[in-house]
């Protein structure tokens, strides 16, 4: 029995089937390579001394993914494939609503024909918008205020009328709050494609050498220190989500959702101090406006995983820091690095 990981050479899904091949399961990724390289494969194996099956395919290419169903014996999906950048989804809607959507309606269709109804969807914090009450928790209305958002808010829908209609699908959506860091081995991490958007790699961006100063986007927000507050969790943490995830998917009915998020937020300006801390080294910063569509805080109350998933995150800020900056320095130091 094997699971079918999309996007698995991606940033979250490349960590997640590290986890589950050292957890014993069979592994099949499909992936398209948009957003990741090939060498990220060889290093799972390399990481984990274990074989990855891996087709390098489009979702959206239906014949492909029906010889894929045909081929293997499929007994989960965990969906990670997608473009997941808000600056860009507001630039190419077509592009994040056919990446996103299109390739997750193909995908169940294909599940549904070779009867494979178990799926683990990679929503985003995204969903709730510009949420009121703190900690957000599952029950908290969802809008969505950019196309990105819509697209994860459009699957999320979408999954749910699937549920509604064939009580045979379980689906579990996990709602990710903000994925940083890297695995310690230093092999694997974030690729970002041209200058990141996130806070983290353009820490590390910085801290390297490849760019001069971080900015920090306004500094008078409602919040202890002026700066943006985020919950902001190890991309190892969330890896580990998403296998008690799969572990405990055949006992719930129907769909759920679970925020994966730590449960504590942490500043801007926080988060520059640790990383300078861990790392012994000096971030130079310059405060600019604010970004449009960036909220003042947000962190999750992740108690109904803690509880249902028996998942809670363990590694704290200075892991997150120490982890993303060895990843970044051994991409700089070994040019062969992807
Ligand atoms: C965090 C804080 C910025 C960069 C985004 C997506 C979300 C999810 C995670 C996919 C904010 C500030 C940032 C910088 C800064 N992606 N910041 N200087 O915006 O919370 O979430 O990534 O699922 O969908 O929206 O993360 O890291 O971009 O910003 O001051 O160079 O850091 O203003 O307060 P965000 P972020």
């Amino acid at each position: 029995m094997s699971i079918l990981i999309t996007g698995g050479a991606g940033y979250i899904g490349s960590h997640t089937v590290i986890e589950l091949l050292e957890d014993g399961y069979d592994v099949i990724i499909i992936d398209n390579l948009s957003n990741s390289s090939i060498e990220v494969i060889d290093r799972i194996e390399r990481i984990t001394n274990k074989e990855v099956t891996f087709y390098h395919a489009e979702l959206l290419d239906s014949n492909r993914l029906d010889m894929i169903f045909k081929s293997h014996h499929i007994k989960s999906v965990i969906h990670f494939a997608g473009s997941k950048s808000v600056a860009e989804s507001i630039k190419h809607p077509i592009k994040y609503y056919e990446n996103n959507v299109t390739t997750t309606i193909n995908l169940c269709k294909v599940m549904s024909k070779y009867d494979v109804k178990h799926l683990i969807f990679s929503s985003s914090a995204t969903v709730y918008g510009n949420p009121k009450k703190m900690p957000i928790s599952e029950n908290e209305p969802t809008e969505a205020i950019n196309p990105y958002g819509q697209t994860k808010l459009a699957c999320e829908r979408f999954l749910k009328d699937l549920s509604n209609a064939d009580s045979e699908w379980k689906i579990i959506m996990l709602r990710y709050f903000n994925p940083v860091g890297a695995h310690p081995s230093g092999e694997i991490g974030e690729l970002p494609n041209g200058k990141p958007s996130n806070l983290m790699p353009n820490i590390t961006q910085v801290a390297v050498g490849k760019q001069k100063k971080l900015y920090i986007y306004g500094n008078d927000y409602p919040t202890k220190d002026g700066t943006g507050i985020r919950d902001f969790i190890h991309v190892v943490d969330l890896a580990r989500g998403h296998v008690a995830a799969f572990k405990n998917i055949a006992k719930f009915e129907g769909l759920q959702s679970f925020n994966l998020g730590t449960g504590e937020g942490y500043s801007v300006l926080e988060v520059i101090r640790t990383f300078e801390k861990v790392n012994s080294i000096k971030i130079p910063w310059k405060l600019k406006e604010k970004r449009d569509g960036d909220v003042a805080v947000s962190f999750a109350d992740t108690s109904k995983a803690n509880k249902k998933l028996k998942w809670k995150a363990k590694k704290n800020l200075a892991d997150m820091c120490r982890d993303a900056y060895n990843w970044e320095l051994n991409r700089t130091k070994n040019k062969a690095y992807v």
